[in-house]
């Protein structure tokens, strides 16, 4: 890349709410209050807090260090610590660029749902088969999905300062800001179903907040432990350059590890908030059987049921919402993208203009593929965790259950065994910062991550039950 095109964010508050633009993302708001339930709430929660305090502190650490240190995009910097090493960077420069059509198309999706909610046809997208009659027409998917595209090139090409920052000051309060509204509002809201039951929105709460321990086993310990992991492993977007990438932009001056927890902290509190604002509401209208959605068919399908339930004000909440949604997956959108603009921009030489207009065309193209899966090239395959899946399916697989932990795991070996862990304490500590944690960190980053990785590893492609 030309020297004078590296720009930087300008301080730790922009830094930051890109960094969390990221992180917060659609899996804050499918995956998370889902597996939450899934989990006994509370056990779930608690679990979560303190793997993203040690294991997720320590992975996205790691990630801002080596950015920052190398100064160099995702595809060079592993290769800039141990030219060994350097086969890494094609790997996490590899994820990006295959989620990137496939969350552009989700992205098309969410932009058709914001649309008719704020048109005021809100109701429509509700009915039975409205969502699959979408994903399957033919233009429609491709068009959306190529305008959030561009919105995205748009950010990424007026540079990192005036594009992402600028972007992420704005929508992230902004997201913050919807959803404790939307989660207020999901507190007082009760539903009396056809037999006579009242359900409200504070017994929600319990029912989402209160583990039941009485029946706790190891086995299922484990279990709640390792989807915690994979959660949060997703949900801080570790593992496919994107940390790599910001962290190069990171002032010297700024504080890594209290950046780390700012991070955390603004991730955990959506993801954690999307919980009581879909939860609640799924249980209060549904039951308890209503809580256990999660996916596409959560946000497209069942929410939009649900805020027909909430009668007139429904269609408000369902504004708030995929408002909500639409930021939320943007600027996890543009974090994906400048991932790969700045490998592309160091490795071919290139500006950021060109870089961004290549892979603006690549992802129109491959985007469009992805679209066409649901009709044109529709067929069904079947994945190795036993699910059936189409192209969006198969791209989402080979990128997050393989060749993420992949990233991860290798990431730690070259940092806790060939570089040395104290390289990245030493960074995080240049400006004289207190850092407490050392050994637990030179712990997690030499055994536990690569461990618990592998078995993670091991469980996403359906060897490990
Ligand atoms: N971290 C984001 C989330 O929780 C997911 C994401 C995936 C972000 C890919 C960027 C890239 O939804």
């Amino acid at each position: 890349m030309r020297e004078d095109e590296r720009s930087s964010f300008s301080g730790s508050i922009g830094f930051v709410l890109a960094a969390a633009g990221s992180a917060v993302g659609l899996g804050n708001i499918w995956r998370f209050p889902y597996l939450a339930a899934k989990n006994d709430g509370g056990l779930f929660i608690a679990i979560y807090i303190v793997l993203a305090l040690t294991f997720g502190f320590a992975l996205l650490m790691t990630e801002i260090a080596i950015g920052r240190m190398t100064k160099s995009s995702p595809l060079k910097a592993y290769g800039v610590l141990n030219p060994n090493w350097k086969w890494i960077g094609f790997f996490a420069t590899l994820v990006p660029f295959m989620i990137f059509p496939y969350y552009c198309a989700i992205g098309g999706w969410v932009t058709k749902y914001s649309l008719a909610y704020l048109t005021g046809v809100g109701e429509g997208v509700a009915a039975d088969g409205f969502f699959g009659g979408f994903i399957t027409s033919t233009t429609e998917p491709i068009a959306l999905m190529a305008v959030f595209l561009l919105i995205s090139s748009l950010a990424i090409v007026s540079g990192v300062n005036k594009g992402i920052e600028k972007v992420s000051k704005v929508l992230m309060p902004i997201l913050l800001l919807l959803v404790i509204g939307i989660s207020l509002f999901a507190l007082t809201i009760s539903y009396t179903d056809p037999s006579g039951v009242t359900r409200t929105g504070t017994e929600g709460l319990m029912v989402y907040m209160v583990p039941n321990l009485s029946n706790l086993t190891l086995s299922h310990f484990m279990g709640v432990l390792l989807d915690a992991m994979g959660q949060l492993f997703f949900s801080i977007s570790v593992a496919m350059g994107i940390m790599v990438a910001y962290g190069s932009y990171f002032k010297d001056s700024g504080n890594v590890s209290k950046s780390v927890l700012n991070i955390e902290f603004f991730d955990w509190l959506v993801a954690f908030l999307a919980g009581i604002m879909i939860i609640l509401p799924l249980y209060v209208f549904m039951g308890r059987e209503g809580m256990h959605a999660s996916g596409p068919s959560l946000v497209f399908v069942t929410m939009p049921k649900i805020f027909i339930e909430m009668g007139s004000i429904g269609s408000l909440v369902g504004v708030a919402f995929f408002i909500m949604v639409f930021f939320a997956a943007l600027t996890s959108n543009i974090s994906i993208l400048e991932a790969i603009v700045s490998s592309l921009m160091e490795h071919f030489n290139i500006s950021r203009k060109t870089a961004t207009l290549a892979e603006t065309v690549i992802a129109l193209i491959l985007g469009g593929i992805v679209c066409l899966g649901y009709n044109v090239f529709y067929f069904e395959a079947k994945l190795p965790t036993g699910s059936v899946g189409q192209i969006l399916d198969i791209m989402d697989f080979i990128s997050n259950n393989l060749l993420m932990p992949i990233v991860a795991i290798s990431t730690c070996l070259l940092i806790g065994w060939v570089v040395g862990p104290d390289k990245i304490i030493a960074e995080a500590t240049k400006n004289g910062e207190k850092f407490y944690g050392r050994a637990l960190y030179v712990f997690l980053i030499k055994y536990c991550a690569p461990v618990l990785l592998t078995i993670l590893l091991l469980r996403s492609i359906g060897i490990l039950h």
